[in-house]
């Protein structure tokens, strides 16, 4: 039976205390829905501001690829260490438990494999948003062209998952793929990320380079870097800390974690660098230290 005795009793106002008007802290989403809020609080860690995503959605254009020919005995190890994981639905559904308790990324479109020689010629949607939210999907990875033949038919990928997303509160990751033909340089970098953030992304994914900081000025969505080919770890390290120096909110790396002499000691490295501010000799220092012989 309703309590009516409870609020005549009730005392507890606090009227001296004005409730909180707090800033959402990640860049640009102060005028997001809850939904989009929430989940993208969960993808960024709340002290740092920063995020550790861990990307093996390699297979979806390169097949087996090195370090991640077994998913399900390489990946549930590494999980606990990061703030997301970034794949396929198929890695979701065979390779990950159920139990993770980690934000998933889901790669949302499909393009061309590597077996094509140039594979921005065209992709589409490799997993719409009620199957995306019903696999509980924190964001959706969407893959762009820019200055590519594929520029056109990836921009509206992006709009539609925008538009999908934004109808049931899932934030989309804008990825800045570069063409065969394309130059990774800070005028491609600055108007591709800046074009994705105006055309709907919430994060953007791209790569580190020279003028960096510039880049990161003028976009106004947090951006991660992926780490591309595999490098030497101080080397790998050394990219993560200049991009973190210059504005980037994390990265998306794979290869130079998958692949790297000790996976689980690689990706505490780079946690060192994106949450702990550590310089790259330090989180190298760290890696020798920890890594297993
Ligand atoms: C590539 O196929 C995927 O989009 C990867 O997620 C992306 O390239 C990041 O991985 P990596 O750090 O290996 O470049």
């Amino acid at each position: 039976m309703a309590d009516s005795d409870a609020l005549a009793e009730s005392t507890n106002y606090f009227v001296d205390i004005p409730q909180p008007t707090s800033r959402f802290p990640i860049k640009g989403g102060q005028h997001l829905g809850w939904g989009m809020m929430n989940r993208l609080a969960t993808m960024f860690n709340p002290v740092s501001g920063n995020t550790v995503m861990l990307a093996f959605d390699h297979g979806y254009i390169m097949g087996p690829t090195s370090g991640l020919e077994r998913m399900d005995l390489v990946i549930p190890p590494l999980a606990p260490q990061v703030d997301v994981l970034m794949c396929t639905r198929g890695a979701v559904h065979t390779c990950l438990p159920p139990t993770v308790q980690k934000p998933i990324c889901l790669r949302a479109t499909y393009d061309a494999s590597v077996m094509f020689d140039d594979m921005s010629n065209g992709g589409g949607i490799a997993a719409d948003i009620i199957n995306a939210v019903r696999m509980n999907a924190t964001c959706l990875a969407v893959q762009t062209f820019i200055g590519s033949p594929g520029e056109k038919n990836s921009l509206e990928l992006l709009a539609r998952l925008v538009d999908a997303g934004s109808t049931y509160g899932v934030p989309v990751l804008g990825v800045v793929a570069v063409g065969k033909d394309m130059v990774r340089s800070e005028r491609f970098f600055l108007l591709a990320t800046r074009l994705l953030a105006e055309n709907g992304a919430n994060v953007i994914k791209t790569y580190y380079c020279d003028g960096f900081e510039r880049i990161t000025a003028a976009c106004p969505v947090p951006i991660v870097i992926a780490g591309g080919k595999k490098l030497p770890e101080s080397e790998a390290l050394a990219m993560a800390y200049h991009a973190i120096s210059e504005g980037a909110h994390g990265v998306d790396m794979g290869r130079n974690i998958f692949q790297a002499d000790d996976p689980s000691a690689m990706t505490k490295a780079v946690a060192k660098v994106v949450h702990e501010g550590c310089c790259d000799q330090t989180a190298y220092e760290y890696y020798l230290d920890t890594k297993q012989s």
